[in-house]
């Protein structure tokens, strides 16, 4: 870990509710002093995706004894914190006010600054925590099971402009359904990952979404993955329709790799445009070894410097908040207001609300 921040920094608890993790964790500066996430994914996976209800009573179980455990494993006394930041939106709607009134009630009880703080742009801030400070401008692509994002980052806590983002699926989604069709348990996405590592990606030519130069003008750095995934079904039912087994692996090769092809070779044109040198890759997808590869090879023949954080940095957590939540204050941001609602849609011009 970097600590590249000294003890004069603020410490700042960072909560994450807006999905099925129950994240909690303290960071002082760039330096993460613990991080501590419980999941409710278990109960979700016997009904083949995210129940909101099922997920927000998990949160409020989850809640004290992750908080309770995060200051243990630190030793850091509740009083000792200078700031709560927690995730405001983008996410679910009672999972995020799980979250949030929370994070209100212990500011209140603390009379401590609060930040609610945008979900996404801490998949791009919580890198700071393992890599060091962004080092000028720097690119951002968080791709999840619930976004897809790519995001120029000229400042994690001031200065963000989204480029694009999914026009429907995101990729992990994309990967789930198509996990769905071959016959794979829930959450899919690693099942597909798995299966193409022994297909051939070269197998089946499938569609790259807005790649078309009719769609340069508009949707340069948008992605679409819903086309993707509906050629996908279609060449599954024609071969089962022809009575031949279905080529699994290879469907998942070539499924995979269009989508690793879609979302690096905008990415790194982005990187082109933009000038920028430095890639940050954030998101429960970005344990995808397609993407990693394709985006390892393509940066590297591209002369861009490629930070990935190991996978538990990628996925869901309170570290990620926490670090956003520290970049704010020490940018001297104005907290936020006790009465802040949660934002489901939460837009990328919304650092902190
Ligand atoms: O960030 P995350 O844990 O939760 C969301 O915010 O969505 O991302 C989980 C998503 C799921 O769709 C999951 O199937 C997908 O990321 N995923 C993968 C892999 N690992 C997780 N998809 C493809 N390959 C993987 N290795
Ligand atoms: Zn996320």
């Amino acid at each position: 870990m970097a600590s590249a921040h000294g003890v004069g920094d603020p410490l700042v608890l960072g909560i994450e509710t807006s999905c099925d993790e129950t994240g909690v964790a303290l960071v002082r500066g760039d330096e993460l002093l613990v991080d501590a996430v419980a999941s409710s994914m278990e109960e979700h996976a016997r009904y083949g995706g995210i129940i909101p209800e099922v997920a927000s009573r998990a949160h409020l179980e989850q809640m004290v004894p992750t908080i309770t455990r995060a200051l243990g494993e630190a030793d850091v006394d509740l009083s000792e914190v200078d700031a709560i930041a927690v995730t405001a939106g983008p996410g679910l709607v009672g999972p995020l006010t799980i979250g949030a009134s929370a994070a209100k009630a212990l500011a209140i009880g603390l009379n401590k600054p609060l930040y609610g703080v945008n979900h996404v742009i801490g998949h791009a801030a919580v890198n700071q925590l393992v890599d060091g400070p962004f080092e000028g401008r720097t690119m951002a692509l968080v791709v999840s099971g619930g976004h897809s994002s790519l995001m120029l980052v000229d400042d994690v806590a001031t200065g963000v402009t989204e480029l694009g983002s999914t026009l429907d699926d995101a990729a992990g989604e994309a990967f789930d359904k198509v996990g769905r069709l071959l016959g794979l348990p829930y959450p899919g996405g690693p099942h597909v990952d798995r299966l193409a590592r022994e297909g051939d990606p070269e197998a089946i030519r499938f569609p790259r979404g807005l790649t078309a130069a009719k769609d340069q003008a508009k949707h340069a750095y948008d992605f679409s993955f819903s086309g993707l995934k509906t050629a996908v079904a279609r060449w599954i039912e024609a071969c089962v329709d022809a009575g031949r087994e279905v080529p699994a692996a290879d469907v998942a090769a070539s499924f995979a790799a269009a989508v690793a092809d879609v979302l690096t070779a905008k990415t790194i044109a982005a990187c082109r445009r933009h000038d920028v040198e430095t890639l940050v890759v954030g998101g429960g997808f970005s344990a995808n070894s397609q993407l990693r590869e394709m985006a390892a090879k393509r940066c590297a023949e591209a002369g861009i410097d490629l930070r990935i954080p190991p996978i538990r940095y990628c996925t869901d957590n309170g570290a990620m908040i926490a670090a956003l939540g520290s970049a704010v204050v020490r940018a001297g941001a104005a907290p936020s207001s006790f009465d802040f609602p949660v934002d489901s849609s939460m837009p990328m011009t919304t650092i902190t609300v």
